[in-house]
């Protein structure tokens, strides 16, 4: 193993980082590079849903962000304190460190930078704003020749989750709360959610790194939602809108100089009914930023979750791996290419061929409009296995009775043969239409 792991924390996202790391076969080959070494907790002997190396565990989460064989740590404890502490620790002992903490993030940034910054090490946070959607790279490095005009987010899923089922069910805040609470989506105390805390700590972020300045959190202006209630959504939507809290962060354009003043906020918000964001639902998120010359570019996906959450930690992890070993030239990589930036392989991959291929299907047939018609069409399907989920005759074309049909999904080499069948009696002039459906 050529990297060592410090994790700090072994809760939801802490779990689902382990589990990427143990489990690395048909991830990116330099996952295999990486070794959980440490694993801090508060209680070590708590059973555990996953096998962890043995000896890793430990309480003294101190020990690890100063133990010299540890490379990376990876902060995922959450709250500020002693998080931001043993951040700052790792930091002055020479480790690279990958974190999810918003909160830490948004009110130290200065601090935590300026101290990698004077160490050499880098501080990687992808997981802190839309869980598992790649944002801060993209913002960092793909979108960097970009002069944004404008970053404007659902970057919470508990909020977004009460609106749409506010607008759905027709239903006020506090039981939609009491409902989201029950079934775990809402937090027992929900205020860093609802009143906009979490969300403002994620603008934050996000537009010190599209505006590329510091940002100091007490100037997000925030709002949340407890005021929005269902007789709101009700004309909002009779007007055209959705109401979402949306995070916000624009320059004021005032004047074409790039300096000019932001504004950042987070309330709640109608949105247009055509808008990208209007249709972003329940607890995903998405983030669209604004541009030139790219226009707009909206990124969408699972903003948190054990699972998503962890892939955003590993991908930074990954990142520092990657440069690491372009530094050091590791015997194992012969290249001096960034691994990453680099292509590795040399295989060609498997391709299943398109008659196995499972999906649904649409078909359009022209009939003769006889009786028997619709029932002769069943049973080909039903003697190459192909279940129909709905069949109706649309109307006429000319003389022939046009007839259309949704298939349950099926194997793309049996419905073929069902069609070659169909093609053969008398009563069917012609398929023009055959497409799948998602
Ligand atoms: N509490 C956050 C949310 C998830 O509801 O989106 C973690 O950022």
């Amino acid at each position: 193993m050529a990297f060592k792991i410090g994790l700090l924390g072994l809760g939801t996202v802490g779990t689902g980082t382990a589990q990427i790391l143990l489990d690395p076969s048909g991830r990116n080959p330099l996952l295999e590079e990486l070794e959980i070494y440490r694993i801090g907790v508060r209680n070590p002997e708590k059973t555990r849903p996953i096998q962890l190396p043995p000896g890793a565990v430990t309480s003294d989460l101190e020990s690890i962000v100063t133990d010299p064989d540890v490379d990376i740590v990876v902060e995922v404890i959450g709250g500020l304190e002693p998080a931001r502490e043993l951040i700052l620790k790792a930091i002055a002992h020479g480790k690279h460190v990958v974190t999810a903490n918003k909160a830490v993030i948004a009110r130290y940034s200065d601090e935590i930078f300026d101290a990698a910054n004077d160490a050499g090490v880098y501080v990687l946070l992808e997981a802190a704003v839309g869980g598992g959607i790649p944002v801060i790279q993209p913002l960092k490095q793909a979108l960097g020749v970009n002069r944004i005009r404008s970053v404007t987010g659902i970057v919470n899923g508990t909020t977004n989750y009460i609106l749409t089922r506010m607008q759905t069910e027709k239903a006020d805040f506090a039981d939609v709360l009491a409902a989201a609470q029950k079934l775990g989506y809402a937090e027992a105390d929900p205020t860093a959610d609802v009143d906009g805390f979490d969300a403002a700590d994620k603008i934050a972020i996000l537009a010190s790194l599209a505006f590329g300045g510091r940002i100091k959190l007490e100037d997000v202006y925030r709002e949340g939602i407890s005021q929005v209630s269902a007789a709101d959504i009700a004309y909002a939507d009779k007007l055209g809108f959705v109401i979402k809290l949306l995070a916000i962060a624009n320059r004021e354009m005032l004047t074409d100089d790039p300096t000019d003043r932001l504004r950042l906020r987070v309330h709640p918000t109608l949105v247009p009914q055509t808008h990208p964001l209007a249709s972003i639902n329940g607890v995903y998120n998405a983030i669209l930023v604004e541009g030139d010359p790219i226009g707009q570019v909206m990124f969408f996906g699972p903003g948190a979750g054990a699972g998503p959450t962890a892939s955003a930690v590993v991908s930074d992890i990954l990142n520092i791996a990657a440069v690491l070993t372009q530094n050091s030239f590791l015997k194992t990589h012969s290249s001096k290419l960034h691994p990453l930036l680099t292509c590795t392989h040399q295989h060609y991959c498997k391709i299943a061929p398109i008659e196995e291929l499972t999906t649904r299907f649409y078909a359009r047939f022209l009939t003769k409009d006889r009786p028997g018609v619709i029932g002769k069409l069943g049973t080909s399907f039903g003697n190459h296995g192909v279940s129909i989920e709905s069949i109706v005759q649309t109307g006429f074309q000319g003389e022939l009775a046009e007839i259309v049909v949704v298939t349950h999904d099926v194997r793309e080499g049996d419905f073929h043969q069902a069609l070659d069948e169909i093609r053969t009696l008398d009563t069917v002039d012609s398929i023009p239409s055959l497409l799948r459906v998602l």
